[in-house]
């Protein structure tokens, strides 16, 4: 079996957490986490770090498989839930959006021809949510997708990019709630269920062993046919 060595930043997250435990399965996987206040083995990074300070924490680490970016600003829990608008899309900018793209910037030198890079998406970007909370995320995502679009068609030959675009997913928002609060969401979808992390996790897990260049800047949509775009 190949050795793969697969950088994995919001390694703390809940989709980190599911796709560190689903690791445990392969025995030919190397995680390398990236985390702002590493635990044990991550490497540091906040990704809202300069590209240059970013680089510099990536220097010597040789090279990688695979890129699966994780990380995501928290916009709907205390206190930023309570900041003004602006300030919302401003945090969602320098971590989903210039954030992901300093990762993929600083990590293209680093892949092997081929290399898929996963970055998070989210099923609802391109279909108009009302609400603040779903208009800053439509734009973070929605950005964030047609920037890795562009990325993989500009970068066909050297790596393999997948957007992974779930819907309502148990993390650490989703405990936070009431029983009562996550019923009322779960039944707003067309399936009557939040996806777990694993489920997602399964997805990457999938992914990370395509063939090379096959598909690369789709859309997976992980949401239990809740919403279809198209
Ligand atoms: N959960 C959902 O329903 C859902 C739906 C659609 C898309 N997504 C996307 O899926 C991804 C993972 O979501 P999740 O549910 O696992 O979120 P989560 O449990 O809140 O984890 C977020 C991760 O991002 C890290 N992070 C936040 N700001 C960072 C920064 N400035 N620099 C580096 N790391 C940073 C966090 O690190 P700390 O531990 O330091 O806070 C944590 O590891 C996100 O991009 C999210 O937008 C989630």
């Amino acid at each position: 079996m190949t050795h793969l060595r697969i950088l994995v930043s919001g390694i703390s997250g809940g989709l980190g957490q599911a796709l560190a435990a689903r690791a445990t399965t392969h025995p030919n996987w190397e995680l390398v986490g990236l985390a702002r206040r590493p635990q044990g083995f991550e490497i540091e990074m906040d990704v809202t770090w300069s590209e240059r300070r970013i680089l510099q924490a990536l220097s010597g680490i040789g090279p990688i498989d695979a890129l699966v970016c994780l990380h995501g600003a928290d916009i709907v829990s205390a206190p930023m839930r309570q900041a003004p608008f602006l300030e919302r899309l401003q945090v969602l900018y320098e971590v989903d959006v210039a954030g992901t793209v300093k990762l993929l910037r600083a990590t293209l030198p680093l892949m092997k021809p081929g290399a898929p890079i996963v970055v998070m998406g989210w099923d609802q970007a391109t279909l108009g949510v009302s609400g603040e909370a779903g208009e800053l995320y439509a734009l973070a995502k929605g950005a964030l997708t047609s920037y890795a679009k562009s990325f993989a068609a500009g970068h066909l030959n050297q790596v393999t990019v997948y957007i992974v675009a779930p819907g309502w997913v148990m993390t650490r928002w989703g405990q936070s709630l009431s029983p009562q609060r996550r019923a009322r969401i779960a039944s707003r979808t067309r399936s009557g269920h939040w996806q777990t992390a694993d489920e997602v996790a399964q997805v990457v897990e999938t992914l990370l062993s395509l063939p090379p260049t096959v598909v690369t800047g789709q859309v997976i949509y992980v949401n239990r046919g809740d919403v279809m775009p198209s």
